[in-house]
């Protein structure tokens, strides 16, 4: 199978490229090769490389610049799907897309007034830039009529790139104190798992003896994170406390202290529960969910086993 891989100089794309590369055919453009803020050049790119499938992680991701840049924000991430949906289409071949928990503006909550977890039922309302222009991008991808599959995940960090976990390792080096948000509430993603679910998926693709009936019965938008839900602040708690079992970290660790969202004011405003429900996913694909922490301790564990590695060459 060729897959066409886009976004592999970011964190979910780069850790699918290594995860998939023993399953299928990859091919991999650069922003040079294939530059989705040009949706004009996306489709004789696609007809040129014959893909099978196309799996795009690939996202103008900055929340708070997307303030500004709403014009790129949208072209990459609502008028890109649309073409590569339209290709898929046109192909009769699969589109396996990312988007996000930001299409939801964070106020569902049970009869009780507690918060509740999002379905892929419940109505989209973002509160920003970003998640309007991945909302967007999903909606032209399930209008386009192609055989698709929409991943929505949340709080993805990898040890690659830029992200929470790679912030908060570094600024606990620097700082005695840290003042990190306490009133958002999620899960945190790694790419490792992201990528494993997704390798599954696809491994459930390969083995359809009619890979379009199987699209016909497993298309659609699906909620893709971790189990259990926390917030921003408990998450760096975890990482500080784990990194330094591990040595990543040494004494003197920071205080951690939680701070209100209104006291980090951001150009680009946040969901206060992105508590995402995954029981469409586990359902369907069989998917086993670690817990958000046994998934940061996996991935702090391979990052100290590369660290000895180097240290050992
Ligand atoms: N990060 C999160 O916390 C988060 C949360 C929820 C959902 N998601 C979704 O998860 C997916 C993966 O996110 P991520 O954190 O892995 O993203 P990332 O690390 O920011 O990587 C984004 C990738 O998209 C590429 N890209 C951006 N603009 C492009 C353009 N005009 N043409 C070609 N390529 C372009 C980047 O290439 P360059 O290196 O050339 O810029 C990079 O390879 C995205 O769909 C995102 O919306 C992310």
């Amino acid at each position: 199978m060729r897959i066409l891989l886009t976004g592999t100089s970011g964190q979910l794309g780069r850790t699918l490229a290594t995860n998939l590369a023993d399953v299928a055919e990859l091919i991999t453009p650069r922003r040079a090769d294939l530059d989705l803020s040009n949706s004009a050049s996306i489709a004789s790119y696609i007809q040129q490389c014959k893909p099978d499938l196309i799996i795009n992680p690939a996202a103008y991701t900055a929340v708070d610049l997307a303030e500004k840049e709403s014009e790129l924000a949208y072209r990459v991430n609502a008028e890109a799907p649309a073409v590569l949906a339209q290709e898929a289409k046109r192909l009769s071949i699969g589109l396996i897309h990312f988007s996000t928990d930001y299409v939801f503006d964070g106020g569902k909550v049970n009869s009780d007034g507690t918060a509740s977890a999002y379905t892929e039922q419940d109505q989209c309302a973002p509160l920003n830039v970003y998640g309007a222009s991945k909302l967007a991008g999903e909606q032209a991808i399930v209008d386009s009529g192609c055989a698709h599959i929409i991943l929505r995940t949340s709080w993805v960090y990898s040890d690659f790139g830029k992200n929470f976990l790679l912030t908060i390792l570094r600024l606990a080096k620097e700082k005695p104190e840290l003042n990190i948000v306490a009133d958002q509430w999620g899960t945190p993603s790694s790419t490792m798992f992201l990528s494993d679910a997704t390798k599954q998926i696809l491994a459930q693709l390969q083995q359809a003896e009619y890979p379009m009936t199987w699209w016909q019965t497993h298309q659609g938008i699906y909620h893709l994170t971790p189990d259990g839900v926390t917030n921003w602040c408990e998450f760096s708690q975890e990482i500080v406390t784990y990194a330094a079992q591990l040595g990543l970290l040494s004494a003197p660790l920071p205080q951690i202290h939680g701070i209100p969202s209104s006291a980090y004011p951001t150009p680009a405003q946040r969901p206060q529960n992105s508590r995402l429900d995954k029981t469409k996913l586990v359902q369907q694909f069989g998917i086993v969910l670690p817990a958000w922490d046994k998934a940061l301790h996996a991935c702090l564990q391979a990052m100290a086993e590369a660290k000895q590695r180097e240290a050992d060459n």
